[in-house]
């Protein structure tokens, strides 16, 4: 996409990141959380993004338009190849190529971390989410029903899966 770059997210991003995901929260129910998270809740949040997980954020002109990340699936040791994904992309800059950007940047990280698999969780009645997570070759393998409510519907959560590397292949 013109003039949109992914790189990693620097400390600095963390004010902007956290504006666009408190939108999503307010006016969406692509997350769970009801209400806006606090920037101290923010920062320990980040700090999951060690090496293999990764905190990704799309920028143009020098804003953020977007973020993605690699974040762990499952606490126990036996699911470290396994990691799950989140993107947000700006309000005002949805449906224009920033969440493929996000997810493709995503999926070559997570191979080259070493991971077999990533996993998303999409909650809520989202066809974009969907549709971008088909387009990067993600397939639907589940859906866990009404397990969420939020504005006062009860809501699915879509379960998707891609694969990284091949079958019976070893961890490196
Ligand atoms: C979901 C989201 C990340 C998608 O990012 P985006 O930049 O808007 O999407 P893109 O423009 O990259 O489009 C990716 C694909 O989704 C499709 N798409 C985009 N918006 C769509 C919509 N509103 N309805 C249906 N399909 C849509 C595109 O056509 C494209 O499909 P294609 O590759 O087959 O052409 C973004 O809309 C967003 O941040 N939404 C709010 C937060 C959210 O829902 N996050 C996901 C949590 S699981």
């Amino acid at each position: 996409m013109k003039g949109v770059t992914v790189r990693q997210a620097e400390d600095r991003d963390l004010t902007l990141i956290l504006e666009i995901y408190n939108e999503a929260v307010l006016n969406s129910t692509a997350t769970f959380d009801t209400e806006p998270r606090t920037m101290d809740a923010h920062r320990e949040w980040a700090q999951q993004f060690q090496p293999p997980f990764v905190l990704l954020v799309a920028e143009q002109a020098g804003q953020i338009v977007g973020w993605a990340c690699l974040h762990p699936f499952g606490a126990k040791p036996g699911y470290r190849y396994t990691t799950e994904d989140s993107v947000y992309v700006r309000s005002d800059r949805r449906a224009g190529g920033v969440g493929r950007l996000l997810l493709q940047a995503l999926v070559e990280y997570g191979r080259t971390a070493g991971f077999r698999t990533i996993i998303a969780r999409i909650a809520g009645d989202n066809p974009a989410s969907v549709r971008l997570h088909q387009s990067l070759g993600f397939a639907r393998i589940g859906l866990e029903r009404e397990v969420g409510y939020k504005f006062g519907r009860w809501l699915d959560v879509v379960v998707m899966q891609r694969m990284l590397s091949e079958a019976n292949e070893a961890p490196a």
